[in-house]
């Protein structure tokens, strides 16, 4: 799978370890930066992610930054974007079977490095219940609408 990372000065360390695994997995990674834990600000590292898998350039993408809701907020306002904050394994899979989300945003400051990468891993194995299917298109339906 190709899938799209970033992350901001927060999370540096936690992206390393998130493509290191995604790596040795066998997927195609594509890293958008940060490239170290000086300052920076989130949304120039988020967009071209989310971006990229809008386009179709990448199927799937992983966010993190010190609390994971600067990147969602930020990811969600690109048009067709699914981003779920996480905040477990249980709710990382339970997103993936409900609300089958491109992208997941985590928070560094929150959660180390084993959990970050279980919580990616729930995401990327549990497969999506197509039941849910009506609720999605509702969300879908209402992007760019005036009034939903
Ligand atoms: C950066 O200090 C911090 O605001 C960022 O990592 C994130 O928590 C934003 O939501």
């Amino acid at each position: 799978m190709r899938i799209a990372v970033a992350c901001d000065h927060a999370a540096y360390r936690h992206k390393l370890a998130v493509i290191a695994h995604l790596s040795a997995l066998g997927h195609t990674v594509e890293d958008f930066g940060t490239a170290s834990d000086a300052s920076v600000d989130y949304p120039d590292y988020g967009i071209p992610a989310a971006r990229s898998i809008a386009s179709g350039r990448n199927e799937k993408g992983i966010l993190i930054c010190g609390t994971g809701i600067g990147m969602a907020i930020t990811a969600n306002k690109i048009t067709g974007i699914r981003c779920a904050l996480v905040y477990s394994v249980e709710t990382a899979g339970i997103t993936a079977a409900h609300n089958n989300p491109q992208m997941i945003a985590m928070g560094a400051r929150f959660f180390d490095v084993p959990t970050v990468i279980a919580m990616v891993d729930a995401w990327l194995t549990t497969p999506f219940e197509a039941r849910h299917q009506r609720r999605l298109d509702k969300i879908t339906a209402c992007e760019g609408a005036s009034s939903c």
